[in-house]
């Protein structure tokens, strides 16, 4: 295992779209790993593929309930709708308000290549996993932002 280097803002890496993961093998349970590692170790609750410089389907995800790896993931279902402050690994120290949805029902392969379903009812979670998902697509939470939160915001966050 090791930590890999998060790509920043204006990188042209984080605008792409990821390729489907094809081959559930060593080469990607080492990437899922590293990426497990990297996000706790710059304390994110979500890490996408493309972030790494990986232009691959994956993500992994920990709201403080253990890891959570999802090869291929696609939203199959959102209801529900919550603005909250949000984040990125990416954009180190800004945050802003994006409307998400809180319900979302998902599925994803595991490391083996197994298709699993997930319903979360957690607005974090359904939070982390739109995001994380947009990530894939080329999408950033700037693109979804009300409006970015100010410093004396943030300093109220601290
Ligand atoms: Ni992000």
């Amino acid at each position: 295992m090791a930590i890999r280097t998060i790509v920043l803002e204006d990188d042209p890496v984080l605008r792409k779209k990821s390729r489907p993961v094809e081959k559930f093998d060593q080469r990607l349970w080492e990437l899922l790993d590293d990426m497990a590692d990297t996000m706790h170790k710059a304390q994110g609750v979500g890490l996408a593929a493309p972030q790494v410089g990986v232009l691959r389907r994956v993500v992994v995800v920990d709201i403080g309930e253990g890891v959570m790896e999802l090869v291929n993931p696609e939203i199959l279902e959102t209801s529900g709708a919550e603005e909250d402050s949000e984040g990125c690994l990416s954009f180190p120290g800004q945050y802003g308000l994006v409307t998400r949805p809180t319900q979302v029902k998902i599925k994803y392969q595991d490391r083996h290549g197994q298709w699993q379903l997930r319903q979360s009812t957690c607005p974090l979670m359904a939070r982390a996993f739109c995001h994380e998902t947009d990530h894939l697509n080329g999408v950033l939470f700037v693109d979804k932002v009300s409006r970015m939160l100010s410093p004396e915001e943030l300093e109220e966050m601290a």
